[in-house]
């Protein structure tokens, strides 16, 4: 399996489709955004700082990206294509990301861009809890993903927490650092023929099926 990036907005589906991909073609699903939230939990500096920004909506800084993400692909399960979540998000990573897979023998793959209105995702963003055990992600606004009991996950019954990124005002940040330094991705990789658009305001169903349709006729 070749490996994947997404492009998306904040709230898009990137995480969702990411764990559906990564259970169909059994290739690891590599959130930066997971990654980071662990780190925020831990009690150092890195930890401090890492929570400030991501509460705030900003990009960590891109060195400390850098490490993370060259020890994570340097691991084992990621030589057989893996989902990269979250990274690169701005142009000066994504050249980054080109000397990485330089460096680990490695292509680029598959780059998806799931592109949808901006109207959808603050009701997507608000709605999102996830399970603070196994990390499955619900909606309570979406009447197809809120959990069978309030506050607790389905799969293995821990407790669902909301993200502290999760509030609008949070959210009206990332979204801006997103169109000016996200966005302009879908050009970069547009450039070299790796770049896949899906229709993002359809259902959970329609964009995997949308998915899977596109990763297998470019194999
Ligand atoms: P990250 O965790 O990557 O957040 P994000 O990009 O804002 O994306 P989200 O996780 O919010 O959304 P998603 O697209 O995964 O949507 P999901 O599937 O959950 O990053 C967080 C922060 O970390 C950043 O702001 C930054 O500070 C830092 N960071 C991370 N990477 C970095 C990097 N490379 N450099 C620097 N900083 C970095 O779905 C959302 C909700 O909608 C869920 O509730 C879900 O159930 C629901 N849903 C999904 N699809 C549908 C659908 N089709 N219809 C209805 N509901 C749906
Ligand atoms: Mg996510």
């Amino acid at each position: 399996m070749k490996n994947i990036i997404f492009i998306a907005p904040p709230a898009a589906g990137k995480g969702t489709q990411s764990e559906l991909i990564s259970n169909k073609y059994h290739i690891p699903h590599i959130s930066t955004g997971d990654i980071l939230r662990k780190v925020m939990k831990e009690d150092s500096e890195i930890g401090e700082y890492v929570l400030e920004v991501i509460s705030s909506g900003n990009l960590v800084k891109d060195e400390i990206m850098y490490s993370l993400i060259e020890k994570r692909l340097g691991e084992k399960d990621c030589q057989e294509g893996y989902i990269l979540d979250g990274f690169p998000r701005n142009v000066e990573q994504a050249k980054k990301y080109d000397e990485i897979l330089d460096h680990l023998g490695q292509e680029l793959g598959y780059v998806i861009a799931l592109e949808i209105d901006e109207k959808l995702l603050a009701k997507r963003i608000t709605g999102r809890r996830v399970c603070e055990d196994c990390g499955t992600i619900y909606n309570i606004n979406e009447p197809s993903e809120t959990p069978e009991i309030e506050s607790t996950c389905d799969i293995c019954g821990g407790k669902l927490y909301q993200r502290n990124d999760d509030n609008l005002e949070s959210f009206k940040n990332r979204y801006q650092v997103y169109l000016e330094k996200t966005g302009p991705l879908k050009d970069y990789y547009e450039k070299k023929k790796v770049l896949y658009k899906v229709n993002g305001n359809q259902s959970i169903d329609e964009i995997f099926e949308d998915i899977v349709a596109l990763l297998e006729e470019h194999k």
